[in-house]
């Protein structure tokens, strides 16, 4: 693929305070990470109702959901995660960028891949929490929802996260959660009262 040449930044007139102020919020990223079936993407869904009966605009952007669309041509190969990642991390700081507060759960299993999430946040002055969505192995291969453990442990599924491709583990996540001892309803909480201490939210 070739790079493009000669774009040019277009400024628009409308700034990202107006439209913090029609939402009447401003935007951040809860970047949710960890093993499959640690519970991603029943915290963020839990996350969404609860920040919406807060009335809290925020939006799920989901690993499977994602990968049926904007990222259906990408697999699981080291450099297909990376740009996996590399994209819902600009995504997340468009929607940031628009006053909403995004949640991301996907497996993430790059320390490098979320610091280059992070940076782009970080460059954009939008918060970027990262969440550590914590499950002992064990756990998340007893759960096994979808039974791609059980593949993967039969060699049907190859490169699959904690058992033959690996994860690296935030060193200071923003916020841990322990999935085999906090429930959705308490990890939300957590999270939403972390939101609530950097004055995200009210
Ligand atoms: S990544 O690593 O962040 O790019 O992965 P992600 O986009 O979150 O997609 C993870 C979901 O894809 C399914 N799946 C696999 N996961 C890990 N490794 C392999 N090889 C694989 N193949 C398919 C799986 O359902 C993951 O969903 P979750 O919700 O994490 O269980």
């Amino acid at each position: 693929m070739q790079k493009a040449t000669n774009i040019v930044w277009h400024e628009g007139e409308v700034t990202r305070e107006d439209r913090h102020k029609v939402l009447g919020q401003k935007g951040a990223t809860l970047w949710l990470t960890g093993l499959s079936g640690s519970g991603k993407s029943t915290v963020s869904v839990e996350l969404e109702k609860q920040l919406l009966m807060r009335g809290s605009l925020s939006y799920r952007l989901d690993g499977d959901n994602i990968r049926h669309g904007l990222n259906k041509n990408l697999g699981f190969s080291a450099e297909d995660r990376t740009e996996n990642i590399r994209r819902i991390g600009e995504v997340a700081k468009l929607m940031g960028d628009m006053g909403i507060i995004s949640m991301t759960a996907f497996i993430s299993p790059y320390i490098a891949d979320r610091k280059i999430a992070r940076d782009v946040h970080e460059a954009a002055k939008i918060p970027f929490i990262e969440v550590h969505i914590d499950c002992p192995l064990e756990v998340a291969e007893s759960r096994d929802p979808k039974g791609l453990y059980k593949k993967a442990r039969a060699g049907e599924i190859k490169n699959f996260t904690g058992i033959d491709d690996p994860y690296e583990a935030p060193v200071e996540p923003e916020v841990k959660i322990n999935t085999a001892e906090q429930s959705p309803e308490e990890a939300s909480k957590t999270i939403i009262a972390y939101l609530v201490k950097q004055g995200i939210i009210p």
